[in-house]
């Protein structure tokens, strides 16, 4: 092994602080793929507490829980009828409390998805709208306007919804005419509620206060960008490059307006009334760290997460700006930076990291998709990514089935596809079902042991048998392996609450930092490199002779 030389730039430091949630690894499970108990294809929350087990094995601190609420379905549950009960699709409230004991009882805290931008059309409320006059109080609870042009029948102005079309639909008002129009930046299931009525507030205070009370230790903030609009709704022409969630352009008339952050203050506010470190995580989809900083401030949510870094690419250079911008960025503020590669909206980073061409967030890849990745080369540099990003301080998300390196499913057929992207885009963006097929526990059951009966409401490739958990459980080599091995080491060496001091002089295409007692280098070029002296406690490819091979990721101790 050879001494490299070692010039340490100026470190970024975590914000210190003793909540679990600055340093915590926290599991996203996507509760319809995750493991149904009832045998309909789709699972549930006694799904949840039979695998725990493996949960706490796998040696996660939390889990996030997309929504389990009642819902139509429209957007996979991202459409709430009812925010204060369970789907029977998923269980019952005495279900989600059963699972949330087991949780708890194993060390283990739950975070539950919250979604306040928008309800489902069939919320009482906004039945209640439909079925009352234009001017009503029904209708202010929700952004109700009349049409441009002479009979009225130009939306109100030009935004587009996040998965296509217009983001505004028309209603038939209850004396048979054409009348006024709703917004929805999703889809027109799923009405924007108008954050500057204080019942909408009020209403959200009960919601927060419903979940606190039974336990829960946080909620992920669904768009938490998107819920206050600019005044008069100005018309709005978005980066077509931009991505579906946010893009670039910094004056968005939806996003990131200014008087969002009243509404996390005062969450702040009700959530720290609740001992026991309750934490807000936002979902807010910002152009920069910098940015998204701005919903991490004291008094605002604790965590957001960071997309800035999901997006970048398998890059050195890249990989270093981002993490040095994150740490000051969040840092500046008091706050962790979290760390995401994977989640259900985005193409799951085993394949998106060997992607060869463009592909904005939300747009998905399927059969006829240009640059499609080669499956062993995303599942390199996915691996060697996760080695690099778990050791990183801070909080870091993982999402279901990436243990198990599992890659995009691309070779969906069209009939199959449920995203609402699919659908209103006319089949032009694939959208986000491949991220979403349901995971593999056992090589030899039906539906690889996700339904005792084989259903499955998206179909499972046939090569995942052999990515099954009970197959990687034994093999060393595997991707459950490492990331076990992961995150013992991450917990016992502390890294979550470390402090990143880098080494300068492995090579342009070389991340290398040292984390406490513990030193990371990362190889994203094509050739081998020599690696500093150290004892080898987890790596992502074999390392031969002191050297780490192209897209691998090594963690070599002191002792
Ligand atoms: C968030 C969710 C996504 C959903 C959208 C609308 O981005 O993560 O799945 O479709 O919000 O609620």
């Amino acid at each position: 092994m050879t001494s490299p030389e070692t010039d340490l730039v100026d470190a970024p430091v975590a914000a210190t602080g003793s909540e679990w949630w600055r340093t915590a690894v926290i599991y996203q499970i996507y509760p319809r793929s995750f493991s149904d108990s009832s045998g309909d294809g789709i699972g549930d929350l006694p799904g949840i507490t039979s695998r725990l087990d493996d949960l706490e094995t796998l040696g996660v601190d939390a889990l996030w829980l997309s929504p389990f609420q009642r819902s139509p379905q429209k957007d996979a549950g991202y459409d709430v009828s009812d925010y204060c009960d369970v789907d029977p699709l998923f269980g019952t409230l005495a279900d989600f409390d059963d699972m949330l004991a087991g949780a708890h009882s194993r060390g283990i805290r739950v975070i539950v998805d919250l979604v306040p931008n928008h309800s489902s059309d069939q919320h009482v409320w906004f039945q209640e709208a439909l079925a009352a006059a234009p001017g009503s109080p029904e209708r202010a609870r929700y952004l109700f306007r009349e049409g441009r042009g002479l009979d009225g029948d130009v939306p109100p102005n030009n935004w587009e919804s996040v998965f296509g079309g217009p983001a505004w639909s028309r209603v038939v008002e209850a004396d048979g005419s054409l009348g006024q129009w709703y917004l929805h930046l999703f889809d027109s299931t799923q009405p924007d509620f108008d954050w500057s009525n204080p019942v909408v507030r009020e209403e959200f205070r009960r919601i927060l206060r419903f979940w606190l009370d039974r336990g829960v230790d946080g909620f992920r903030v669904d768009v938490a960008h998107g819920l206050v609009k600019a005044e008069g709704l100005p018309d709005h022409t978005p980066d077509p490059e931009g991505g579906s969630m946010g893009g670039d352009a910094a004056d968005v008339p939806y996003w990131g307006q200014e008087g969002v952050h009243e509404v996390y203050r005062d969450w702040h506010e009700l959530v720290a009334e609740y001992e026991g470190d309750r934490a807000l995580c936002a979902e807010a989809w910002l152009p920069t760290p910098e940015r998204t900083a701005l919903w991490v401030r004291p008094d605002e949510m604790h965590q957001a997460f960071n997309f800035s870094y999901l997006e970048t690419p398998w890059d050195a250079a890249s990989l270093r700006d981002v993490v040095t911008s994150s740490l000051r960025a969040y840092g500046a503020v008091g706050a962790p930076s979290t760390w995401v590669l994977s989640n259900h909206d985005v193409v799951r980073h085993a394949s998106r990291l060997a992607l060869t061409a463009e592909n904005p967030q939300g747009h998905g890849i399927g059969p006829n998709s240009p640059g499609k990745p080669v499956a062993e080369l995303g599942l390199r540099r996915a691996r060697a990514a996760t080695t690099l990003m778990l050791a990183l301080p801070g909080s870091a998300y993982l999402y279901q089935g990436e243990e198990l390196g599992l890659p995009e499913v691309i070779e969906l057929d069209d009939h199959v596809r449920q995203d609402p992207t699919w659908f209103r885009t006319g089949g032009e963006r694939y959208g986000r079902d491949g991220c979403r097929v349901p995971i593999p526990w056992s090589s030899d059951a039906p539906a690889y042991g996700f339904s005792p009966t084989g259903d499955s409401w998206l179909p499972q490739p046939a090569e995942w048998a052999v990515l099954a958990r009970d197959a990687q459980l034994a093999d060393e080599a595997s991707t459950l392996s490492l990331y076990r091995s992961l995150l013992a080491s991450r917990r016992a060496r502390h890294l979550g609450a470390g402090a990143v001091e880098w080494i300068e002089g492995l090579g342009d295409d070389v991340v290398a930092f040292r984390n406490g007692t513990v030193t990371v280098v990362a190889n994203t070029g094509s050739t081998a490199v020599a690696l500093p002296d150290g004892i080898v406690i987890a790596s992502s490819a074999p390392v031969l002779g002191g050297t780490l091979p192209a897209d691998a990721a090594v963690w070599l101790a002191d002792d």
